[in-house]
């Protein structure tokens, strides 16, 4: 009897030594593991990259390109990446989603392309992408009413602005416009609110849905507050079914150079819910997206004034077609200005995906994680541009410097420039909003003689776009007679 324990009890010791074994040598051939505090949701990981958005980087230096997050029951609940093609794969790989989103967003902004995945989000896609052709976007008459205010603002308050919520307002004007149809100066057409007060109440919503989508749908559901959410989700789509209801109402205008994408979604939506959330989740994605990168250039060039006094050079020389499509889009200083901010300071420094199905990742795996990693179904992966742009091995051993000259000599492969996504999900909005950041920019350099930030440390924080912790203070300067620069009176 004493036997068959014994024997038993040594085959139950070998099992368990074989799973050992079996988890060390699987364990082994995973990424490194970043050691969180939570191990149920990683909350102290999700915060301090967000908030402390510099953490994105430094986490690469110590642990690699590719490290994981581990929870009780799984020991890579999450993979954090910024090797390039990993990076790539997690963006435009057909075996990574988004529909995580759902639960968390639909509430405010119904179901659309930034939630969906497979038919739904072609569908969504297909949709709203005539907005964005070229006819379409090749028109600067709303962002001419804008850069005169963002002009007069300045010059209102002397030169000294805080230029994230000067560019959050007045952009927020021209979205309405382009994606709404509705001139935000007109109050009294019946419209439920005016643009400020849908702003203020937009800003309330995006913060509740942001809490939901990191606790997740049904423990949102159970344990947050309803009332008040519902009430900012009401208003705001009382607000979207006006533009909606509106459009269409003077009559088709056949000569109309542009469409506003209101017009265009709402023959082809299913119902009115339908094309709201076509244009809600639109004007979230476009939502400080342009004036972002508009700061962050300002911000960038305030500490290079061979750059700016070249940029001035430029730009006085040049006649009116510089403030053109052609002009604008062709004009190589500019354009690597944009690219070379976008590089170093990407609006959305990185991006999240659920693996749909059990898939490989093209490195990470292995005992020196330079393999082909394994991902099981259920992963999450975040995909990191900001990573991406500035390894030294695509852009060499300045790559942390701001160099816009480089892109006069480089040109990046498909994983090597992220800063618009990849693959069929790119952004929809990239030639749009180059065309807009660089109007803008045009507009500035031309009435100012200089400027000095008043913020000059960069401190970022991504809890959405990726900005500057203390916001973009700037005292922008024309000169007096004498040629000495002066503050604006
Ligand atoms: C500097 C400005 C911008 C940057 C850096 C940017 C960046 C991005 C990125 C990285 C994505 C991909 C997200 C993902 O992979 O999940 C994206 C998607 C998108 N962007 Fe932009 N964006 C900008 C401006 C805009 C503007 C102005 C609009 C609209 C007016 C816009 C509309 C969209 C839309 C509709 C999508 C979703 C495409 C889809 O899922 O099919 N973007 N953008």
């Amino acid at each position: 009897m004493q036997s068959i324990y014994l024997l038993v009890g040594t085959l139950l010791a070998c099992h368990g030594l074989y799973l050992f074994i079996k988890r060390r040598i699987h364990v082994r051939n995973l990424p490194p593991k970043y050691w969180t505090i939570d191990p149920f949701m990683n909350f102290d990981w999700i915060f301090s990259t967000a908030m402390n958005a510099n953490m994105q980087l430094t986490l690469f230096e110590k642990y690699g390109h590719t490290y994981r997050l581990s929870k009780l029951t799984n020991p890579m609940a999450t993979i954090i990446t910024c090797h390039p093609e990993s990076a790539y794969t997690i963006l435009a790989g057909q075996d990574w989603g988004v529909e995580f989103r759902k639960p968390g967003m639909g509430q405010l902004l119904g179901s659309a392309f930034i939630c969906t995945d497979g038919s739904e989000w072609k569908r969504s896609r297909k949709m709203i992408r005539p907005a964005f052709n070229r006819p379409n976007i090749d028109n600067f008459d709303v962002l001419e009413g804008v850069a005169d205010k963002i002009i007069a603002n300045i010059e209102a308050a002397d030169g000294n602005v805080e230029m994230g919520s000067l560019m959050y307002d007045a952009l927020m004007h021209s979205s309405m416009q382009f994606i709404l149809g509705l001139d935000s100066t007109v109050e009294n057409d019946g419209r439920p609110m005016d643009v400020q007060t849908f702003s203020k109440l937009w800003q309330e919503g995006l913060l509740g849905m942001g809490i939901r989508l990191l606790l997740g749908g049904s423990f949102s559901k159970t344990f947050l507050p309803k009332a008040r959410y519902q009430d900012v989700c009401n208003r705001i789509h009382s607000f979207i079914d006006f533009a909606i209801d509106a459009c269409g109402k003077e009559g088709s205008d056949s000569a109309k150079k542009t469409k506003t994408m209101a017009e265009i979604v709402k023959p082809q939506a299913e119902d009115r819910a339908d094309a709201r959330s076509q244009l809600a989740q639109t004007l979230l994605a476009s939502q400080d997206t342009t004036g972002v990168l508009t700061c962050n250039v300002f911000h960038l060039l305030s500490s290079r004034p061979n750059v700016w006094a070249q940029l001035r050079k430029e730009v006085s020389s040049a006649g009116p077609e510089l403030l053109t499509w052609e002009g604008l889009r062709l004009n190589t200083t500019i354009q690597n200005i944009l690219l070379e901010t976008l590089r170093l300071r990407p609006v959305f420094p990185q991006t999240g995906r659920f693996a749909i199905r059990d898939t490989v990742l093209p490195s990470g795996g292995g005992p020196n994680h330079d393999q082909p990693l394994l991902v099981p179904a259920g992963t999450f992966a975040i995909s990191s541009s900001w990573g991406v742009h500035v390894s030294k091995e695509i852009y060499g051993p300045d790559a942390d410097e701001w160099k816009p000259d480089r892109w006069n000599n480089f040109k990046p492969g498909s994983s090597e420039f992220l800063a618009f996504g990849a693959g069929r999900r790119a952004c929809v909005g990239k030639d749009k909003a180059l065309a807009e950041a660089a109007y803008l920019l045009v507009r500035l350099v031309k009435r100012f003689e200089s400027f000095e930030s008043r913020t000059p440390e960069w401190k970022p924080d991504a809890t959405f776009s990726m900005k500057n912790k203390k916001g973009y203070q700037i005292t922008f300067k024309v000169q007096d007679g004498s040629g000495q620069d002066k503050n604006i009176m």
